[in-house]
C-alpha cells in the first residue's frame, strides 16, 4: 500500500529567519548577492519548470536522455531500496529511475519548495501505488535528518544544481553527504559540462524572457516575505559567461540610481545606475573536475555517463574505501563574493 508523507524539518518561522539573514548579509556585501534558493516559491518553481521546456535550455533534455538510456545500469549497479533526491523539484526525470529500480521501497525527495514537493508527491503516488514517498521540506546545505529506510540508498542530485553552489560550498556539501552514507550507498550527480559560450549564454537568456522573469522573481519573494520595496522593472536580467571560473553568472542590473528600502530590516540599499546584484552562479564542469571534487569529499567515481554531443554528464559515485573518517563541514556556508 502506497503512502505520501511530508515532513517540515524546520519550524514555521525558520524560512523567514533564514531569508532575513541572507538578505541582510547579501545586500550589505559588495558586490551585492542573493542566494539562488530563494527563487523557488510556487511561482519560481513553476517558472523553472517552464525553463526546462525552452528550446535554449538543453540540460534537462540532455540529462533525461542519459537517464532514459542508463537507468537500468544505475539500478543494477546500486540495487537501491531507498532513493533520496536532493533538490527534487517536479521529480519529472526521476520517474525514469523509479521505474528502473525493481526493489525500491521508499522515495525521499528533499526540497525547499513545498509546492514542488506536494505536486510531485501526489502525482507520483497515483502512478506508483507500491511506493512509500516521504518528502522532506529542508535545505540540503544544512544538516539533514533522514528517516530510517532500507538500504542500499541512492542519493540523486540531478539537474546540475551542484553548479549553483560556489566551490567551497560544493566541497562542504559533498563532504556532508559523504558523512551520512554507508559503504553500500551511492551518489548520482548531474553536472552540466563546459561548452561553447554562445550555447551556454542562450540557455540563461532565452528569447521568450522566461529566465529573466525567473531571475526577477527573487525580488518578488523578498518583497512579499520581508516587505522590501524592490521594483523588478527597475532591474535588467543579465547572464554572462565567466571563463576564468567556468560558470554562468546571473545578475540583476539596476536601470537607474535608486535606493531600495526594507523597513523590517532597517535596511536601505543604494544602487548606482548599472550596478549589479548577483543572484546565481551555474558552474559548468569537465569529467576530471567532477572526479577530483568527488575524491576530495571521499567518493570514487564509478561510472561517467554523457549525453550525445557531450552536453551533460552524470556521475555515479561510491564512498571511497580508502577515505579516512570524514566529519561534516560547517553547518551552513554563506559566501559574499567569490
Ligand atoms: N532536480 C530538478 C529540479 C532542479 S531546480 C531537475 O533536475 O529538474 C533546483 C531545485 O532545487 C528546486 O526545486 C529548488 O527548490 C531546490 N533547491 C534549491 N536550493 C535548495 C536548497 N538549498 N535546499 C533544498 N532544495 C533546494
Ligand atoms: C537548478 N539549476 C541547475 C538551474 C541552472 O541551470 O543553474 C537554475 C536555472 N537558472 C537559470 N536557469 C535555470
Amino acid at each position: 500500500m502506497s503512502s505520501f508523507h511530508l515532513t517540515r524539518t524546520l519550524p514555521e518561522d525558520a524560512t523567514e529567519a533564514a531569508l532575513r539573514a541572507d538578505v541582510l548579509h547579501g545586500l550589505t556585501c559588495s558586490p551585492t548577492t542573493l542566494p539562488p534558493k530563494w527563487f523557488y516559491d510556487a511561482h519560481g518553481s513553476m517558472l523553472f519548470d517552464k525553463i526546462t521546456e525552452l528550446p535554449e535550455y538543453y540540460p534537462t533534455r540532455a540529462e533525461r536522455e542519459i537517464l532514459a538510456a542508463q537507468a537500468p545500469e544505475i539500478a543494477r549497479a546500486t540495487g537501491a531500496r531507498t532513493l533520496v533526491e536532493l533538490g527534487s523539484g517536479s521529480s519529472e526525470k526521476t520517474r525514469l529511475l523509479l521505474d528502473a529500480l525493481p526493489g525500491l521501497h521508499t522515495y525521499l525527495p528533499v526540497d525547499v519548495s513545498e509546492s514542488a514537493l506536494t505536486q510531485a508527491g501526489h502525482f507520483l503516488i497515483s502512478e506508483r501505488p507500491d511506493l512509500n514517498i516521504h518528502a522532506l521540506l529542508a535545505d540540503f546545505t544544512a544538516p539533514l535528518h533522514l528517516p530510517h529506510t532500507p538500504g542500499p540508498r541512492l542519493v540523486a542530485f540531478l539537474g546540475g544544481t551542484i553548479g549553483n553552489l560556489l566551490p567551497a560550498e560544493r566541497t562542504a556539501f559533498l563532504t556532508s553527504v559523504r558523512a551520512w552514507l554507508e559503504p553500500s550507498d551511492a551518489l548520482l550527480l548531474g553536472t552540466d559540462l563546459v561548452k561553447d559560450e554562445s550555447v551556454l549564454v542562450a540557455a540563461y537568456d532565452d528569447a521568450a524572457g522566461v529566465t529573466a522573469e525567473f531571475n526577477k522573481n527573487v525580488l518578488t519573494v523578498v518583497n512579499r516575505e520581508l516587505g522590501a520595496h524592490f521594483d523588478p522593472d527597475a532591474f535588467t536580467h543579465i547572464a554572462l559567461w565567466d571563463a576564468e571560473h567556468e560558470w554562468i553568472e546571473m545578475r540583476l542590473r539596476s536601470r537607474t540610481e535608486q535606493t531600495v528600502k526594507t523597513p523590517a530590516l532597517d535596511l536601505a540599499v543604494d544602487f548606482t545606475e548599472g550596478e549589479e546584484l548577483r543572484t546565481e552562479i551555474s558552474a559548468k564542469f569537465h569529467e576530471d573536475g567532477v572526479r577530483s571534487e568527488l575524491a576530495a569529499a571521499g567518493f570514487d567515481l564509478m561510472r561517467w555517463f554523457t549525453s550525445p554531443g557531450e552536453l551533460y554528464g552524470l556521475a555515479l559515485a561510491a564512498p571511497s574505501r580508502s577515505a579516512p573518517a570524514l566529519r561534516p563541514a560547517a553547518d551552513r556556508i554563506t559566501a559574499c563574493v567569490r
